[in-house]
């Protein structure tokens, strides 16, 4: 059992630090606001009326009718995701039972006995009910000018196409296919492809290092590879088919891979005749040029009708210890968690240009650029470059050229474009936007505030979606034009969802209490469809971290506040899972990576929060006899975090120590270390147990000496 409880990591949460006086705003000061714009029209907001106006929770006629039926959804969860299944999906057999196991046997089980396959779903049956011509995909690339509108017919070709041409080359049903791609409308389409022959995808981010590739293509035992030439980011070209090369001599990738399919970023689509045209690198051996393949195919390739418990996909994702997990998510609860959620947590609607600027190499991208919003029948804006390129007004011109209705983003991207000031988002037209979405950590208020005034001009909704890659989908989120809004809260859970806080020791119930606030670890009590069924080839492992720590329940591993009116605040991981600017990673991965070097002896790695990324790495090294501090060694250690996780997890700030504050057992006290970074040596707490105390008062020194 997790021995603490995280509560005190949220800066705003707490009395003591800073950025309070900044957003002036803790829980018990949080000012409610009306439940927003959308397209659900609440008499109650008007321009007039605006976030100082202190709404009345209980007063609102459709958030108590929530209340109500989100009380009858988990009395009775069978009977209700029964109902969402028939009118979300398409089922090619019907389903036997809704639900079968439980959280406490860890052996949970939606729909089955039903068929179904999901890019059917996703794009078929749209074009069947004559949305042929909609845009499905509207991709925008590095460059601004560089737009693709891809129509649901078109998209139905081109995944079949694909679909053939991943046959061609051997792979078949229950295959994990890797995926490591740039953000173009080809990884979409690739992922749909799987899909629709009944593969499993495995899409690995694009900013994971040949190393951390390596380690995803053996762990699954993936014999073929998507990728592409490479990728373009703020003006730069990243050299994905070299990382790729890279990835193959390291471990036994070589052995475990067999093809390589290889996409070329700026190809000639309208070439007629694609196999004359040159490739843009040199092939290897077990190279595969996509895009002549491709173009060779059949566009038709009929959906393999798939059990609903069949695999979908895997997604690695970072945990405690230094292997990262490889979460399974299903096709039949999968599918149904992913447009149910976008349907109702964006209340989208006909007509809506949904945009989710996340990247498909984290579940963000998997359930809400790709699968939510087509499973809907929608239009999904697909997005290449970063929010500062080619200026830092790149997101609000994006929403002033696509009439973007949702837009969807992470608190750190919020707080970097704060920085430039309110005129740079005043300069575009925003009219088109109904709700704004926030994931990946907390948002801060102050942050939040912006995102609401000066992005949806108070009168747009902002979503605050809590969720993780196992849930497969928001769990705990205000619905726009009915729950109203808290800056910094999540707020209530989604329908279906028992979500409960648990005292993080004995691990009861904490039940809500009228007008009383409570602290704990955040659990879902029932099953819901979205949730990941396992951890690839590591069932125990799943059972350990998500349903053993609490038997009964699923374990999110988050604390929790939930105030006096019931509204849910997250207030930290209680495991050793760092959040940098919304990306998930582990502790242990990165001072696995650090002792890799042969200077090292010991690593311990812990966050600090951080004005923009949310929690920046702070890494503690002591040196093996005959090496010594040097500007030089600590370069190099930085870059073997880039080089064996990716850029992304390299350390802000590390101290090489003579020492670590061990126990006599010899375990790291990460807590201190914890401590000590954020500058709050008075309360240290116990260091009883340290096998030698002065450790702490020689780090005290460092770390304020280099401050
Ligand atoms: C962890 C999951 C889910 C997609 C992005 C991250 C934190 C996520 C929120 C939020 C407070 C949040 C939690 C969670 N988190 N959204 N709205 N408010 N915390 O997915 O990499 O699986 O990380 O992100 O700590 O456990 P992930």
């Amino acid at each position: 059992l997790p021995s603490h409880t995280a509560l005190g990591t949220v800066p705003w949460l707490r009395t003591d630090h800073p950025v309070v006086l900044r957003n002036s705003l803790d829980a018990d000061n949080v000012v409610t606001i009306p439940n927003g714009g959308a397209q659900t029209p609440n008499a109650d907001v008007t321009p007039e009326r605006t976030i100082r106006d202190v709404y009345e929770a209980k007063t609102s006629s459709k958030f108590a009718r929530y209340q109500q039926e989100y009380q009858a959804s988990i009395r009775d969860v069978a009977a209700f995701w029964n109902q969402q299944a028939l009118e979300y999906l398409v089922w090619d057999r019907p389903f036997d039972h809704v639900l079968q196991g439980s959280l406490e046997q860890g052996n949970v089980a939606w729909f089955t006995g039903g068929k179904l396959n999901t890019a059917y779903n996703a794009i078929d049956r749209h074009v069947q009910a004559g949305k042929g011509a909609q845009t499905a995909i509207l991709w925008e690339g590095d460059e601004p000018h560089d737009v693709r509108a891809v129509t649901y017919d078109a998209l139905l070709a081109k995944v079949a196409q694909i679909a053939n041409a991943l046959r061609a080359q051997g792979v078949g049903k229950g295959d994990v296919v890797t995926i490591y791609m740039p953000m173009i409308p080809e990884l979409a389409m690739t992922m749909l492809a799987c899909a629709r022959i009944g593969a499993v995808h495995s899409v690995v981010f694009a900013g994971f290092s040949a190393e951390a590739l390596a380690q995803r293509v053996v762990a699954a035992d993936s014999a073929v590879i998507v990728t592409a030439d490479q990728g373009a980011r703020g003006g730069k070209s990243i050299p994905l088919k070299n990382i790729v090369n890279d990835a193959l001599t390291k471990m036994n990738t070589n052995d475990v891979v067999d093809k390589v399919l290889v996409w070329e970023r700026y190809f000639d689509h309208d070439a007629l005749h694609p196999e004359e045209t040159e490739p843009t690198y040199e092939m290897q051996p077990k190279d595969v040029r996509m895009d002549v393949l491709v173009a060779a195919q059949r566009p038709y390739c009929p959906p393999v009708s798939m059990d609903a418990e069949d695999n979908l996909f895997i997604l690695y994702t970072s945990g405690s210890t230094g292997q990262p997990k490889g979460v399974v998510h299903t096709v039949g609860g999968y599918s149904l968690y992913a447009a149910f959620t976008t349907k109702n947590t964006f209340d989208l609607t006909d007509g809506d240009i949904f945009a989710c600027v996340a990247d498909c190499g984290w579940i963000t991208g998997h359930t809400y650029v790709v699968y939510g919003a087509l499973l809907n029948g929608s239009t999904t804006f697909m997005f290449e470059s970063t929010p500062l390129y080619p200026d830092t007004g790149r997101y609000w011109d994006m929403v002033q050229r696509h009439r973007i209705t949702q837009f969807y983003t992470a608190p750190t991207a919020i707080r970097s474009l704060m920085r430039y000031g309110e005129d740079i988002p005043h300069r575009y037209d925003l009219s088109s936007l109904k709700v704004l979405g926030s994931v990946g950590e907390p948002i801060n208020p102050e942050a939040w505030r912006w995102y609401y005034e000066e992005v949806g001009r108070s009168r747009c909704t902002v979503v605050d979606t809590y969720w993780q890659t196992e849930t497969g989908g928001h769990v705990i989120s205000n619905l726009p034009g009915i729950t109203p809004m808290k800056p910094g809260s999540c707020t209530v859970p989604l329908y279906g969802i028992d979500a409960v806080v648990l005292d993080a020791v004995d691990g009861h119930v904490l039940e809500p209490k009228d007008g009383e606030s409570t602290e704990g670890v955040l659990a879902i009590r029932q099953p819901w469809p979205g949730m990941a069924r396992t951890c690839l080839g590591d069932h125990e492992r799943y059972q350990l971290v998500y349903t053993k720590p609490y038997p009964g329940y699923y374990f999110t591993g988050d604390s929790v506040m939930r105030d006096k009116d019931g509204f849910f605040f997250i207030t930290g991981r209680v495991d050793d899972v760092l959040n940098v600017s919304g990306h998930r990673i582990g502790t242990a991965e990165v001072e696995s990576a650090l002792v890799l070097h042969p200077a090292v002896s010991q690593a311990a790695v812990v966050g600090k929060a951080h004005d923009v990324k949310g929690q920046g790495i702070v890494g503690f090294v002591t040196l093996d006899v005959n090496h010594e501090e040097s500007p030089e060694l600590l370069l190099e250690l930085r870059n073997q975090v880039r080089s064996e996780i990716g850029p992304f997890a390299a350390p802000d700030k590390l101290y090489i120590t003579p020492s670590l504050p061990m126990t006599r057992s010899g375990k790291i006290m990460r807590r201190i270390l914890r401590k000590i970074v954020a500058g709050e040596v008075d309360t240290l707490g116990d260091t009883s147990t340290l096998a030698d105390p002065s450790v702490v008062d020689d780090l005290i020194a460092q770390v304020q000496a280099s401050e």
